[in-house]
C-alpha cells in the first residue's frame, strides 16, 4: 500500500544487502515512520514481544524472517528447533504465528544444513507474498459488500473496524481494511469509524494513520460509541480482523470485538470477519474455551503515551495510583454473532459447513 504516493509492505528484505530485515517500528506510529533493520533471531523475537510489528499475518512473516536470521548465525538442527521454538512462543493468541514457524520448519528440517539460509528465505518470501495475494484477494472478495450497500441507496457507506487489520498487521493490503481500500479506489463514497482501541490505541494510532495516509475518510471514535452509533443508523457494516478463527467459525480479535458483535446483532448491522486462512485454527471447535487469550502488562492500562502541545511525546499515568489493572488482550465473538467471514477463497457462513465449502481439504 501507499505513504504519500510512494508503495510499501510492512516487512521486507534489504535490498542493499540482501539478508537484513526491514519493519517498520509501530510503537512509534503515528508520530514517527521509523525503519528498523532486524539483523539477528533475537531482534526479530523482541519485534515481535514488544510489538514493533504486531497483526496476526505480520508477526508470522516476520517469525519466518526471524528463522533465516537465526539460520545465518548457526544452521545446525538443534539450533532451529531451538529458536523456531522461541519465535513462536513470544505471543499466544495469534495463530498464524505458529502456522508459519510451522511451514518454515517442515521445509527447514528436511533441508540439509548446508542449504537452510537459502530455503529459509525463499519460503519466508513465498509466505510475505502469499500473504500479500491473499489480502488482496479478500478485498475481491469484500468490497462487494461495500458496493451492494452503496448501490441499493444514496448517500455515504459507513464501515465500523476495530483495532488495525489494516496492511500494518498484514504484509499489505490487510484484512478488514483490504475491502475498504479497494472500495475508496473504486471511487465509492465511504467513510470509516475507527475504535481507538484500548489500552494500545492501534485504532487511533495505526489504522487512521492508515487511512489517513491514504486519503480514506475517517472519524476515531472511543470504543464505548459503536452501539450508540450502530442505534442510531450511523453504522452499514461492520468489518473487523481476526487472530484465531475456530473451525466453528468463533473468531478471536482484539479486546472489545465482542461488545462491538453484540451491539450489531441487537440493532442489526452486519458483523463480517475478514481473515486468511493461515488464520483458521483447524483443530479448534469452541473459541471460548480452547484459544489461549494474551494478558499483557498492566502498565498498558495505567498509562498512556502521547505527544504534548511542544511536540515532545509524554508518558502518563491516567488511572488512580496504587490501584491494580487487568489486561486480556483479546476475546472471542461466537459464531453465531457474526454475519459471515471473508477470505481469499471467497464469502461464507461462520460455522463448520461454511469454512469447509471454501477449504474442502480439512474435511
Ligand atoms: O495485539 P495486536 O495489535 O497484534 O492485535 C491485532 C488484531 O487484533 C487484529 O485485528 C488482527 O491481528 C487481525 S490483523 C489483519
Amino acid at each position: 500500500m501507499k505513504i504519500d504516493g510512494t508503495p510499501y509492505r510492512s516487512v521486507w528484505v534489504d535490498t542493499d544487502d540482501g539478508w537484513s530485515v526491514r519493519i517498520f517500528d509501530q510503537t512509534k506510529l503515528p508520530w514517527a515512520l521509523e525503519v528498523l533493520r532486524l539483523t539477528d533471531v533475537a531482534q526479530a523475537a523482541h519485534a515481535i514481544r514488544t510489538m514493533q510489528v504486531r497483526g496476526a499475518p505480520l508477526i508470522g512473516a516476520v517469525a519466518a524472517y526471524g528463522i533465516c536470521l537465526a539460520l545465518r548465525a548457526d544452521a545446525s538442527t538443534e539450533a532451529l528447533e531451538r529458536d523456531s521454538a522461541a519465535l513462536a512462543a513470544t505471543r499466544p493468541t495469534a495463530v498464524n504465528l505458529r502456522w508459519a514457524v510451522d511451514r518454515m520448519l517442515t521445509r527447514l528440517r528436511n533441508t540439509p544444513p548446508a542449504g537452510r539460509v537459502a530455503a529459509a528465505y525463499d519460503e519466508a518470501g513465498q509466505i510475505a507474498d502469499e500473504d500479500a495475494a491473499q489480502c488482496e484477494a479478500i478485498g475481491r472478495h469484500g468490497v462487494e459488500l461495500i458496493a451492494d450497500i452503496a448501490a441499493s441507496r444514496q448517500g455515504r457507506v459507513n464501515v465500523l473496524t476495530h483495532c488495525n487489520a489494516g496492511w500494518l498487521a498484514t504484509v499489505d493490503w490487510g484484512t478488514a481494511l483490504a475491502p475498504i481500500y479497494m472500495a475508496f479506489e473504486r471511487g465509492i463514497d465511504l467513510h470509516v469509524w475507527v475504535d481507538e482501541t484500548r489500552p494500545r490505541n492501534q485504532g487511533a494510532a495505526l489504522t487512521a494513520w492508515e487511512l489517513g495516509r491514504h486519503g480514506v475518510a475517517h472519524t476515531i471514535v472511543a470504543d464505548n460509541a459503536g452501539g450508540h452509533l450502530m442505534q442510531h443508523g450511523a453504522v452499514d457494516l461492520v468489518i473487523v480482523g481476526t487472530d484465531r478463527v475456530t473451525r466453528t467459525g468463533d473468531v478471536a480479535n482484539k479486546i472489545g470485538t465482542y461488545l462491538k458483535a453484540l451491539a450489531a446483532k441487537d440493532t442489526g448491522v452486519p458483523f463480517w470477519v475478514a481473515l486468511p486462512s493461515t488464520t483458521i485454527d483447524w483443530t479448534l471447535r469452541d473459541g471460548i474455551a480452547d484459544i489461549p487469550i494474551e494478558e499483557r502488562a498492566q502498565a498498558e492500562v495505567t498509562q498512556m503515551t502521547g505527544r504534548t502541545a511542544d511536540g515532545t511525546l509524554a508518558t502518563i499515568q491516567v488511572t488512580a495510583p496504587g490501584s491494580a489493572a487487568g489486561n486480556p488482550a483479546f476475546d472471542v465473538t461466537p459464531a453465531r454473532l457474526v454475519t459471515g467471514l471473508i477470505t481469499e477463497r471467497g464469502r461464507c457462513a461462520a460455522s463448520e459447513a461454511g469454512l469447509l465449502s471454501l477449504f474442502p481439504e480439512h474435511r
